[in-house]
């Protein structure tokens, strides 16, 4: 091939390549630790239907599907699902309004990450309570939005403000490498923390989220399990914390073209932290509502199940 051929098949490389790793949600760590907590709070039910529902390749496990929906192939054949990843507020206003806020770039309404959440729950519901309804959706599909759009609404940034599309457009360096707010905080403080205070393994970063949560946070635990007047999902304050949280820290210092070094990252990584254990608790908690009451999925035949959501 010649010269310029070959340039225009990197340049085309380079894009693809900016495609995958461009920042739409916690990183692959934030989104399996996030699972990985919720997985230790799930009722007996909920579990036994989550685990109906997983695909055979999750192995039981709902941390193993939790970053399916930033799959670049996932995020290409389903074009229509890139705006629910987030929710974009007015520049500088600090705050989040459902009716406001929640739509896409063309302006269609619940076209964002909270109006998804209250989608996929009311999905599963439908389907627990109306076994008919289970063949309208891929209740799979379902479950694994789901547990992603819950983690993504706890990144701060993924209710950051329109004008820089959540931090995406603020370029700086993450200590020596340049990067971008937004993937700051998808990706690089949890593995900034990963590599330098749990030897590089993410699972012991988990254990001590873990720690944390039954010994450090165990008085909040309930009050972030707790939806305003017995709902059964409550996307909206969990949006305008991350919205809140944003302005006061993610993007405090965070200016164009500044250097972020160990400053940033120690007083960053306690609201990553709470966050990704909220995010776990919640989901949790959510998932455990939801399949309150819920044995038809599970008790569906098996044959079924399997023909469908094999
Ligand atoms: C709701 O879920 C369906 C099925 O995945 C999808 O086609 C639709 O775009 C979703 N809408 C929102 C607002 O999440
Ligand atoms: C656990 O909590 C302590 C005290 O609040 C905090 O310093 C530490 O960073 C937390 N660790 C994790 C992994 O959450
Ligand atoms: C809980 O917080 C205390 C005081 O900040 C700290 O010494 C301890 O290590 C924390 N526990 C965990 C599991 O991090
Ligand atoms: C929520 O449910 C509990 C127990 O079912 C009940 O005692 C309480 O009054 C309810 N709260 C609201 C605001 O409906
Ligand atoms: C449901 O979705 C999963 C994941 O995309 C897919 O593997 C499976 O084939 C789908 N099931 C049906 C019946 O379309
Ligand atoms: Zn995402």
């Amino acid at each position: 091939m010649g010269f310029s051929e070959l340039l225009r098949v990197c340049g085309v490389a380079i894009v693809f390549f900016q495609l995958i790793t461009a920042g739409f949600g916690w990183g692959q760590h934030g989104h399996y630790a996030i699972c990985k907590i919720a997985e230790g709070y799930l009722s007996e039910n909920a579990m036994a239907v989550v685990k109906e529902l997983l695909p055979e390749s999750a192995e039981g496990e709902l941390a193993a599907v939790c970053s399916w929906a930033d799959l670049f192939q996932v995020r290409s054949h389903y074009y229509w699902s890139r705006a629910l990843h987030y929710v974009d507020t007015p520049d500088f206003r600090c705050n989040y309004d459902y009716s406001r806020d929640c739509h896409d770039s063309v302006g269609r309404k619940s076209r964002c990450v909270t109006g998804a959440i209250y989608n996929y729950t009311q999905q599963l519901m439908s389907a627990c309570h109306n076994p008919a309804s289970e063949f309208r959706y891929n209740l799979t599909e379902a479950l694994m939005f789901l547990s992603h759009f819950v983690g993504d609404v706890h990144q701060p940034l993924h209710c950051g403000f329109l004008g820089d599309l959540g931090g995406n457009r603020i370029q700086l360096h993450w200590y020596r490498r340049k990067a971008n707010l937004h993937h700051v905080w998808d990706t690089e403080i949890i593995d900034t923390a990963v590599k330098n205070f749990y030897g590089s393994d993410l699972n012991n970063m988990i254990e001590a989220l873990q720690r944390n949560i039954t010994e450090n946070w165990s008085n909040y635990v309930e009050s972030w399990e707790e939806c305003d007047s017995n709902r059964t999902v409550c996307p909206n304050p969990y949006a305008s914390e991350s919205v809140s949280l944003a302005c006061k820290y993610a993007y405090r210092n965070a200016t164009p073209g500044s250097v972020l070094g160990d400053d940033y990252f120690l007083s960053r990584l306690p609201i990553v932290e709470r966050r990704l254990a909220q995010g776990g608790v919640r989901l949790a908690a959510t998932l455990n509502r939801i399949f309150k009451s819920c044995g038809l999925i599970s008790n569906a035949g098996r044959e079924v199940q399997g023909a469908r959501l094999a």
